[in-house]
């Protein structure tokens, strides 16, 4: 009983190191942020991710309970991209753009990048419907898809810190741009058409485009829209010929150059 007592207070003694070592992590971190924005470093360093990683992996090589303490690295490391997140912007990241202009890759890049969560407004209804949105707009027609948008952006009043990937034509309602901009800041993907055909061409879930994919069709249908995405836009990002990173760094680094501005 006295070495059970013993082995408690040893267990003890251990989690407090390991408390005391998280708090001490978490506010090393808020430093690192802090000195990045500071001094105008590139604020995304995934190389730091793949360094650490390598790290535990040679650490932990032959040790009993490896895959224990890698699970616990990982949701470790979740949690100081949460803080980076939250101490760079405490809102909606919502991610406009015409079909193919990087929404949906630029989500899952910022999500991996700061442990956010990503609602992709199609899949959602696509899900909640239990149909393709081929099928939607053929079963039920567009402005019930539309109406299904309304209604999921209004739920999304309720989310902080999430990243909201639009359908291309989300913002074409006003009523839905306003619905974003209440605890959100509004990104513009672009690209050339050129750029979107190369991106597109091989699906088959855009029924907009499903039957006219050229480049005629699209730069047209993308200046009918073009007045609408740029009157939601809080910041603009060009997509063509950037890597996913470079994208990221610079809508990072356009939202904190907005929040400044418009403190
Ligand atoms: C649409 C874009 C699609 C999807 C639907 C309608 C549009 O989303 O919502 O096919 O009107 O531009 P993506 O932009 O994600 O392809």
């Amino acid at each position: 009983m006295d070495q059970l007592k013993m082995l408690r207070e040893h267990l003890g003694q251990n989690d407090e190191i390991i408390l005391n070592a998280l708090l001490m992590r978490n506010s090393i971190v808020e430093e690192i942020m802090a000195y990045k924005e500071a001094n105008g470093l590139q604020i995304l360093q995934p190389e730091q991710d793949e360094k650490r990683e390598n790290w535990l992996k040679a650490s932990l090589e032959g040790k009993r309970h490896g895959k224990e303490v890698q699970n616990v690295f990982k949701s470790i490391v979740e949690n100081s991209k949460r803080i980076q997140a939250r101490h760079l912007f405490n809102y909606n990241i919502v991610l406009i753009g015409f079909m193919g202009a990087g929404k949906t890759t630029i989500s899952d890049y910022l999500s991996t990048c700061f442990a956010m969560d990503v609602v992709e407004m199609d899949q959602v209804i696509s899900e909640r419907e239990g149909m393709s949105i081929s099928d939607i707009f053929e079963v039920y027609g567009e402005e019930h898809f539309r109406n299904a948008e309304t209604n999921l952006l209004k739920e999304m009043q309720t989310k902080h810190n999430v990243v909201i990937s639009c359908g291309g034509g989300t913002p074409m309602r006003e009523c839905n741009v306003v619905e974003m901009k209440k605890n959100g800041r509004v990104v513009l993907l672009t690209a050339k058409p050129e750029t979107i055909l190369e991106r597109v061409k091989d699906s088959h879930d855009r029924p907009l485009i499903e039957n006219n994919k050229n480049v005629e069709f699209i730069e047209e249908l993308m200046l009918k829209r073009r007045e609408k995405y740029m009157a939601a836009a809080d910041i603009i990002i060009e997509t063509d010929n950037k890597t996913e990173l470079e994208i990221c760094e610079e809508l990072v680094n356009s939202l904190l150059k907005f929040d400044a501005d418009n403190k």
